[in-house]
């Protein structure tokens, strides 16, 4: 009887293998990290041979020790670092070149270039996005550009690209012998490729970044009940399981906290932080530097649409105060070092390492510690990098109402930074409103895993899901307005400062 559902989460720093009983518990868990290749400034890759050992190895380890196996399992999902990409051959199953991150900036010329003649507003008219280094597409182009013997692979069908899903899927089903090649809308939505009315690849996109169509995955729903394909009998899972469940990090984290109503929005914190609202069926295009995305799609459902404010740097922000200022000792360190003090001392760090993301997109920005005096010491800085957590999401939390006319009444998290009392408690205070985490921490894997055991009939539809959200904690906002008003304002100024200072 299978009465569990797994999930694999291959994230930007690890790979974890996760898996949950019907009432939303995790009952395994397994995670590795994965080597970080930093060859030059701004370049960030992974080994993406590593990636899949690493996915094996969780896979194998997390069904040992909680004593199940293949049998136990009624579907597998998949969730993912999303616009990182891979580019492979399909007859040996080698990688042509590392995964490109999607912190890589090597592509700024590709993206800058766009915005010259036009193409730009074609791909935020069709794709939903900025153009920018952080999307598949400009890495793609610099794999076909700068490898050799990768476009002509490609031309002759031989060379085909994927997020990690895709590779990972493709491996799961047997690779070289047959590993199927196929993708979701939430995934193909990062690429600046699809078109997000048709949810299929479109032709003038592919001609901006120059890839052909047989190097891209067949798209299909996130939630797919005719599964994307079956694990092998001697692969890691150890037999045959459903592969039916597949989406972007983000976005399945927005299903496993539930946000299945429209306007309703989460905040995940992790390296990075991203807040995605639903917007429901609706396309709603952002004038505030917000991207438009797909949410989920479900079987043969509508797609579901979403508003996405998405920050670089947050919880990375902590690991620069451990590893490179070598101010703290651990992340947990920072809540400790910051509660010294009573408040910023007038101190504002903007971490804009890889420039800013929502809602400036400026790669001409760098980071920026503004406002200090002789008065200041580190557990000022250590309370500047948490409030920065805090004022990049009231940045995109600001984007998202005049966006939409959604006032937050509250903002469910989740993520690794929410662990941190202290800054969560800053969080309430810098939006004005109340922050929720649930329970269950890790909604990631759990939104994989109810998409996949959506389309198995694990669970049988989206009121089910619900019912297995709890809260855990709340924190409600103490600030005062003025206080809130004049924090914002010294953070806004501190941004001004970070602007035009790359040429
Ligand atoms: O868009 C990038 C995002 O998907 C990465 O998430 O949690 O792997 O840092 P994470």
């Amino acid at each position: 009887m299978a009465d569990f559902v797994g999930a694999v989460d291959q994230g930007t720093t690890s790979t974890r293998f996760m898996i949950f009983d019907h009432s939303g518990n995790e009952v395994g868990k397994h995670q590795l990290e994965h080597e970080q290749i930093l060859p030059q400034p701004g370049w960030v890759e992974h080994n993406p041979t590593e990636i899949w050992e690493r996915t094996r190895s969780v896979i194998e380890t997390g069904l040992h020790q909680a004593n199940l196996t293949a049998t136990d399992l009624s579907a597998l999902g998949i969730t993912n670092q999303r616009e990182t990409a891979v580019v492979w051959n399909r007859r040996t199953g080698r990688p042509y070149y590392n995964a490109i991150v999607w912190q890589d900036t090597r592509t700024d010329r590709i993206a800058s270039a766009l915005d010259r003649d036009g193409r730009g507003d074609v791909i935020r008219q069709k794709a939903g996005l900025p153009p920018a280094t952080y999307f598949s597409g400009g890495k793609i182009q610099w794999i076909l550009e700068n490898v050799d013997g990768v476009r002509e692979a490609a031309e002759a069908g031989d060379a085909v690209f994927g997020n990690t899903d895709t590779w990972l899927l493709w491996n799961l089903t047997g690779g070289v012998n047959g590993g199927v090649h196929v993708t979701d809308p939430t995934n193909a939505s990062r690429t600046m490729l699809m078109n997000l009315e048709t949810l299929d690849w479109d032709d003038e996109l592919l001609s901006f970044f120059n890839v052909p169509r047989s190097m891209l995955p067949k798209i299909q729903p996130s939630s797919n009940p005719d599964f994307y394909g079956m694990t092998l009998a001697n692969g890691p899972v150890g037999g045959e399981v459903p592969l039916s469940g597949d989406l972007g990090d983000q976005q399945a984290a927005t299903v496993g906290q539930v946000c299945f109503g429209v306007g309703e929005a989460k905040n995940t914190y992790g390296t990075g932080n991203f807040l995605l609202l639903n917007t429901g069926t609706e396309l709603v295009r952002s004038k505030n530097g917000l991207l438009t995305t797909v949410c989920y799609q479900f079987g043969s459902e509508a797609p579901v649409y979403a508003l996405e404010g998405s920050i670089a740097v947050t919880g990375s922000a902590v690991q620069w105060l451990r590893d490179q200022l070598g101010i703290i000792s651990g992340a947990s360190q920072s809540e400790t070092l910051a509660r010294q003090v009573e408040d910023n001392g007038g101190v504002y760090f903007v971490p804009a390492f890889s420039g800013l993301f929502a809602p400036y997109w400026r790669s001409d920005a760098r980071g920026a510690i503004v406002g200090l005096s002789r008065f200041n010491t580190n557990a000022h800085l250590a309370r500047a990098t948490l409030e920065s957590i805090c004022y990049q999401t009231r940045d995109v939390v600001e984007a998202m109402r005049q966006d939409s006319g959604v006032t937050l009444d509250v903002l469910r998290v989740d993520g690794g930074v929410t662990a941190n009392e202290l800054c969560m408690e800053m969080q309430a205070d810098v939006l004005g409103v109340p922050v929720s985490k649930p329970v269950v921490a890790e909604t990631t894997a759990l939104g994989a895993a109810y998409a996949a055991g959506l389309a198995t009939g694990f669970w049988q539809n989206t009121d089910e899901l619900k019912q297995n959200w709890n809260e855990d904690k709340r924190w409600e906002p103490r600030w005062s307005e003025d206080q809130r008003a004049s924090g914002y304002a010294g953070w806004k100024k501190a941004v001004e400062r970070t602007l035009d200072w790359v040429d």
